[in-house]
């Protein structure tokens, strides 16, 4: 068998990474890792649950595969995440030791100790449960990168209520729908937080969504930017008011490994966002492994992963992994560029980053930015860079690799999704890297690729073969719709929606995605989602939207319309149809491109030929058009488009 994973020193040789000596010295992933999973994956879990979890009552089995796909994992076990986080360490040396750092963008610093973060997450769960939160019951929070997002996340998980986040970009029509779909009881918002110096009104948006929430009853409001706010009486609170009455112990409910931690709305293919369940032992147990192997915890380390709360990355490695392993993990709330372009490196610098997590996009940025932003500052302190959200390309991996890591650091190019709860494909410290590959499968985990057959292929489908301990375990009130979207199209193996390829090392190549999912700077929304808000508009009788390269942000949205008669396609009409998407979704939602055109191209059974308009949004002449129902229409369509783009 081929061995996995080793080599010797930090050389470069045919374009492969070897990494430097003290780290294979002293990584916490030692080389006999992949082995030892390989041998007994179940047992492999088993060791990791037992070191890495606190538990209450220890559980009867790694995993019960009795249901499919309704997987249990540490079946009867008992723990509870916030004790996971905090009070295990409150008890130890860690007791003083930095919880989280933030920094805001006009200069506010925060420094909370896991004893501090201890009093406040207790004070929190007490003032929650006053307001008549239970077990059981979901909480949707809509925040920005504060301390008290984390406070708050970890207060639901003490008492035992499932949290919803919703990233604080989105509008307020995406915000109500999630908190209609979950049927919460309370919202947790803040006044506003700062963009670019000017405060962003954060509970004017969570107002109107609350126009029409019938189930909230509270809504917590923290303090932050200090801009106005609508204050409705008998609604909403006061945060520091409540905190300041607020108990300093409340008694963490003794969870099951598989009860609900939280819900995280994702995009799929269809319109409406799937409420993704991950519950609570799986995940904790691989959360904490793959973060402490692979960014290579250690007990010094200043860990920062500019990910946003309201996505999987800020949940599972800004704030829980980094936590129950006891380490420092840092917050920034604000633009990268404000006041000027090397603020990231300037706090990685003063605050001693040693571990550095982002995604190719801001890579991308920073690249067209220029070295002259990351020069002007010390980064020799970190030690590891990460990589999430899309595939790296290899150009924008070597500068992240020479000008933030000097040369020193490699790159963690970790696959994963909202789905997956954590990294399922990502190299090791100890990997030999190649620019643009994810490498192998995390140890524990087994992926494969296959054919349209089912077959083992080099390249095509890219699926998980066996269940994985932070997989989702349903979709929210959904269960069939779990069934359909993951299980359905390769029997029993899970299916990830990303194509991907291995090339003769074994690595794999993740291609993107294969289904109507885009990717817009790291962030996920469905194609379908964008057409649903487009055709609301009373001038749109169709529309399809496809993503189109983009040098920074991976893919742009492109939008094909086709008006009602009676309306022209003009630059105003065009306006309006971007800020209607921007108003309904958000503005990551917006497309960058909007054209007019006569007719849509489509399969005989009515499907819309997104390749085919694919090839025409990025300039190319169009490819296979004999399953078209009727393929006159493309080429005349085409034949306008492509001559007006030039
Ligand atoms: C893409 C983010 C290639 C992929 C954690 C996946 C990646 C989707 C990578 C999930 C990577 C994420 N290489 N593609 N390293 N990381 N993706 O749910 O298409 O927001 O299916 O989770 O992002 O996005 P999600």
């Amino acid at each position: 068998m081929r061995k996995e994973g080793i080599l010797e020193n930090g050389r470069i040789e045919n374009g492969v990474f070897y990494p430097p000596a003290e780290i294979l010295e002293k990584a916490n992933a030692k080389a006999d890792i992949y082995e030892l999973a390989k041998k007994d994956r179940l047992g492999f879990w088993d060791t990791q649950a037992k070191e890495l979890v606190s538990w209450f009552k220890s559980y009867d089995k790694v995993l019960d595969d009795s249901n499919a796909p309704f997987y249990k994992w540490f079946v009867n076990g008992k723990l509870n995440m916030s004790y996971n986080c905090i009070d295990r360490h409150v008890k130890s040396d860690r007791r003083n030791k930095a919880a989280i750092i933030y920094e805001s963008e006009i200069g506010k610093q925060v420094c909370l100790t896991y004893g501090m973060l201890y009093k406040l997450v207790n004070k929190f769960a007490n003032a929650l449960s006053g307001l008549g939160v239970k077990k059981g019951d979901r909480v949707v929070l809509y925040m920005p990168m504060i301390p008290e997002a984390a406070i708050a996340m970890l207060a639901c998980t003490r008492i035992g209520a499932p949290h919803s986040l919703v990233f604080g970009g989105f509008s307020p029509d995406s915000l109500r729908d999630r908190i209609n779909d979950c049927q919460a009881k309370v919202l947790i918002t803040s006044d506003g937080n700062f963009r670019r110096g000017k405060p962003f009104p954060l509970k004017n948006n969570a107002d109107k969504a609350m126009e029409d929430t019938p189930s909230i009853e509270k809504c917590v409001v923290v303090k932050n930017a200090g801009n106005e706010i609508d204050f409705v009486e008998g609604r909403d609170v006061w945060y520091h008011d409540l905190m300041a009455k607020a108990g300093n112990y409340y008694e963490p409910e003794p969870m099951d490994a598989e009860d609900m931690l939280f819900i995280l709305y994702t995009s799929g293919t269809t319109g409406k966002p799937k409420g993704v369940v991950h519950t609570t032992g799986g995940y904790l147990v691989q959360i904490q492994s793959t973060l402490k192997y692979v960014f290579d915890i250690k007990e010094d380390d200043v860990y920062w992963c500019t990910a946003d709360i309201g996505w999987i990355t800020g949940h599972s490695y800004v704030v829980y992994a980094p936590l129950a392993l006891g380490s420092t993990t840092f917050m920034y709330d604000g633009t990268i560029d404000y006041p000027d372009k090397d603020r990231i490196w300037e706090m990685a610098e003063r605050y001693g980053v040693t571990k550095f997590y982002t995604a190719p996009t801001a890579i991308r940025t920073f690249m067209k930015w220029g070295v002259e932003y990351p020069k002007r500052h010390d980064l020799s302190a970190i030690k590891i860079l990460g990589s999430v959200g899309e595939a790296i390309n290899p150009e924008a991996w070597m500068w992240y690799y020479e000008n933030i890591g000097g040369g020193q650091a490699p790159i963690m190019d970790t696959w994963w999704q909202t789905e997956t709860g954590a990294f399922m494909c990502t190299p090791l410290p100890i990997t030999p890297l190649k620019p643009g590959t994810a490498t192998y499968p995390f140890p524990g985990i087994e992926l494969d690729i296959i054919d349209e057959q089912k077959n083992p292929a080099d390249e095509g489908y890219l699926v998980v073969k066996s269940p994985w301990p932070a997989m989702l375990r349903t979709v929210y009130g959904d269960d069939q719709r779990y069934i359909d979207t993951y299980w359905k199209h390769f029997g029993d193996c899970y299916f990830a929606g990303d194509g991907a390829k291995r090339d003769e090392l074994g690595y794999i190549w993740v291609t993107g995605r294969v289904d109507d999912v885009l990717n817009v700077s790291g962030h996920r929304l469905g194609t379908a989602e964008v057409e649903s808000a487009l055709d609301e508009c009373e001038e749109v009788a169709e529309s399809a939207v496809v993503g189109k390269k983009h040098a920074v942000k991976g893919e742009a949205i492109h939008a094909f319309v086709i008006l009602k008669d009676g309306f022209t396609g003009n630059a105003e009409l065009i306006d309006k149809l971007r800020r209607h998407v921007g108003v309904k979704i958000g503005p990551i939602a917006r497309p960058d491109d909007i054209v007019f055109i006569s007719e849509l191209p489509k399969t005989r059974s009515g499907k819309i030929m997104r390749r085919l308009l694919r090839d025409l949004a990025e300039g190319r002449a169009i490819g296979d058009v004999t399953t078209l129902a009727d393929p006159g229409a493309i080429n005349e369509i085409a034949a306008t488009y492509l001559g007006k783009e030039d």
